[in-house]
């Protein structure tokens, strides 16, 4: 089978990046899927969370590409395991330009998490057209989808959200809550889906689709109807830009 790369990138810090990249992993490692994360980033995040995982969970390989390493493609290449079908790209913040594009030569398929606040809203923007103005060619091919992270159900944020992706014509937007889960598995080396259901219940239904879309199983992530917490007040699903493909 032929390896499908996701990268998970934005110019943002801390906005999920590692999060979303260890736990789309973790779904396809606990499905039996050869799995493979390179990791860009300098603070090796998703290598640190890989070393936590005991040594029963199902394989997740990492490889180390960060800058330092002056790695090239070749070089990359060969940290890759040749029977990887999943490869999961997690991409530093502030990423040079140089790296952007050899980021995209890469990559079929891009996850652009953005922390649902004005101001990583509007920096997410600049990264996307920055993305759409380098990508030029080779964009036109590779599907984009944007990850509303860390919502809180109480914070109607959606609206600038929507308009900002609809002015660029762009993809999907799915919604990951805010939730001490996601915490709790990026500290232990664990992912979501190997969480037992009864715990994460919630989390698994609402990243699932953004798999499936990996997987090109769908072209729309609906969010889901109920929010994570049962406590939190009903889950408005009209406020929420439901995903949308488009390509640039
Ligand atoms: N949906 C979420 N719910 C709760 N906590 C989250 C969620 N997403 C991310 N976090 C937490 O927010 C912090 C930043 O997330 P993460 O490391 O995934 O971001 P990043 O974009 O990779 O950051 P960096 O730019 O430093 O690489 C982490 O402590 C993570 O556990
Ligand atoms: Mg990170």
């Amino acid at each position: 089978m032929a390896m499908n790369t996701t990268l998970v990138i934005n110019a943002k810090g801390g906005v999920g990046k590692t999060t979303i990249t260890t736990n789309l992993a973790s779904f396809f490692a606990s499905r039996n899927v050869p799995t493979t994360i390179a990791d860009y980033d300098p603070q090796s995040s998703s290598l640190n969370w890989l070393s936590l995982r005991s040594p029963e969970a199902s394989k997740i390989h990492g490889a180390d590409l960060a800058p330092r390493h002056g790695t090239g493609l070749s070089a990359a290449r060969r940290q890759i395991p040749r029977d990887t079908q999943q490869l999961i790209i997690d991409a530093p913040a502030g990423p040079s330009r140089l790296l952007l594009q050899d980021l995209l030569v890469r990559a079929q398929s891009i996850l652009i998490p953005v922390a649902p606040s004005t101001i990583d809203i509007h920096a997410t923007a600049n990264f996307i057209k920055e993305l759409l103005l380098i990508g030029k060619v080779r964009f036109r091919n590779i599907r984009l989808a944007v990850i509303a992270n860390r919502v809180r159900s109480s914070r109607p944020v959606y609206e600038p959200l929507e308009k900002f992706v609809g002015s660029l014509g762009i993809s999907f937007i799915t919604r990951v809550s805010d939730s001490d889960i996601y915490v709790d598995a990026a500290e232990t080396g664990v992912g979501l889906f190997e969480m037992p259901t009864e715990k994460a219940a919630a989390e698994q239904r609402e990243f699932r689709p953004i798999a499936q879309w990996v997987l090109g199983e769908t072209d729309a992530v609906a969010a889901p109807a109920a929010p994570v917490a049962a406590a939190e007040p009903a889950y408005d699903a009209s406020n929420v830009v439901q995903l949308a493909a488009a390509r640039a």
